[in-house]
């Protein structure tokens, strides 16, 4: 049976694209600002009226290079023209040009590229779980993860994230996992034991509120994990990539995971993820046992590859840590003068400030006010303002940025 026209989609089809079209035609899991972007150059952004704004949030830590970057527009039309996709039953060049790099610059002997966050720990997590049972037998299944960590949207990483809400109504979910308190090694020791597979941690807790890890935590987790033959892994695809002035977190916390994942600024906005690993471990998949369609298409690894080469470099990472202190200083002040914020943290250009009491909640307002004044932030969580400018944001966008934050934190203040 054929559905009557729906007039309110009639017309949404016909008339001017704004904001009221998500509305009308889009699945509501998201609640968008109702200024719509339509352009980005670097750090700035202008909306449909034309009004610019500036973004420190690189498109929640993605467009890393900030947008448009015409070293990757370079890079992704030399591969338009080329070659767009060819199927794994190929491998593409561009692929394993990414792959190398990678190998190259981490601890990993091998890669496995897919489409998203989501996607490289999924595959991180099931490849965890099929080591253990090669090795150790179906027993050894048990994962362990931390309360507020996040770590994508299908149904297995939603239940390894520690946010228990992202869960609710999606039942039944994959067992096993359980989730203990962030930094907390006692924690972890009464938890692991012979029956753990692995454990996976951000090592700053991006979503859950901007925590950092302590190295003495993630170094103890690194020795737990030996001692109990479980794989540490570490999801890196929001601190990786140079966002917090080493190509990957962990480097500067003396340890290495057994399997790593990376997405978000690995594509600097194009749309990839990657899971790294081991010789060893990554012998557990063979032809057959996961997979992907677009997973390395030659699109995306080319500017990955790109994306790879200009950040890690000596100079853009020093840029990173240069950046980041005059971000906190300035952020800090701010805090001070209008006596808003409980706390700055973060590492890099990964930069919480957690509200005091008096405002705790109200992060999405103090958001909104942003975009009032010409600058885009974000929220990880009701309760605290996160901050992460693309890498190479110029120093005359951070100040503006910086005066413009002020100005929409004193208007609710
Ligand atoms: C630490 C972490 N892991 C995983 C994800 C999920 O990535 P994606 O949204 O690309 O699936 C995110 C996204 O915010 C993240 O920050």
């Amino acid at each position: 049976m054929m559905n009557a026209p729906d007039p309110l989609l009639a017309l949404a089809q016909e008339a001017p694209i704004t904001r009221a079209t998500f509305d009308q035609v889009m699945v509501p899991c998201f609640a968008p600002a109702q200024v719509l972007p339509v352009r980005g150059e670097g750090s700035r952004v202008w909306d449909q009226d034309g009004r610019e704004y500036i973004d420190f949030t690189a498109g929640v830590a993605v467009a890393a290079l900030g947008h448009c970057h015409p070293a990757l527009q370079r890079a992704l039309a030399e591969q338009a023209g080329r070659l767009w996709h060819i199927s794994n039953w190929f491998t593409n060049e561009p692929a394993l040009r990414l792959a190398r790099g990678l190998v190259r610059r981490t601890f990993a002997d091998k890669v496995f590229l897919c489409n998203s966050g989501a996607e490289a720990n999924e595959a991180a997590l099931k490849l965890a779980r099929k080591y253990a049972a090669d090795h150790f037998g179906p027993h050894k299944d048990g994962i362990l993860s931390t309360v507020r960590s996040f770590h994508g949207r299908t149904l297995f990483t939603v239940t390894a994230g520690g946010t228990e809400r992202y869960r609710q109504g999606f039942g039944p979910l994959p067992a096993g996992v359980q989730h203990l308190p962030y930094n907390d090694i006692g924690a972890l020791e009464n938890a692991i034991g012979p029956n753990t597979c692995a454990l996976i941690l951000e090592p700053v807790q991006g979503e859950g509120g901007v925590n950092p890890g302590r190295a003495e935590y993630l170094q103890a987790a690194r020795a737990l994990c030996d001692r109990h033959q479980a794989l540490l892994v570490l999801d890196e695809i929001q601190t990786g990539m140079g966002r917090t002035g080493t190509l990957f977190n962990h480097e500067q916390k003396g340890l290495r995971p057994d399997i790593m994942t990376s997405a978000k600024g690995l594509g600097g906005g194009f749309p990839i993820g990657a899971m790294l690993t081991t010789t060893p471990i990554a012998r557990s998949f063979s032809p057959g046992t996961h997979g992907t369609t677009y997973g390395g298409n030659p699109l995306a690894a080319a500017v990955a590859a790109r994306v790879l080469e200009i950040i890690d470099t000596p100079e853009m990472l020093a840029g990173v840590v240069q950046r980041a202190q005059q971000l906190k200083r300035g952020l800090e002040a701010i805090g001070t003068r209008l006596g808003l914020f409980r706390e700055v943290r973060g590492e890099g250009l990964l930069i919480g400030c957690e509200l005091v009491p008096e405002f705790a909640g109200r992060a999405a307002e103090f958001m909104a006010a942003g975009s009032e004044a010409g600058v885009f932030f974000l929220m990880a969580g009701a309760d605290v303002l996160r901050f992460l400018p693309a890498l190479n944001i110029p120093q005359a966008d951070l100040e503006e940025g910086l005066a413009r934050v002020e100005q929409a934190l004193s208007r609710v203040r």
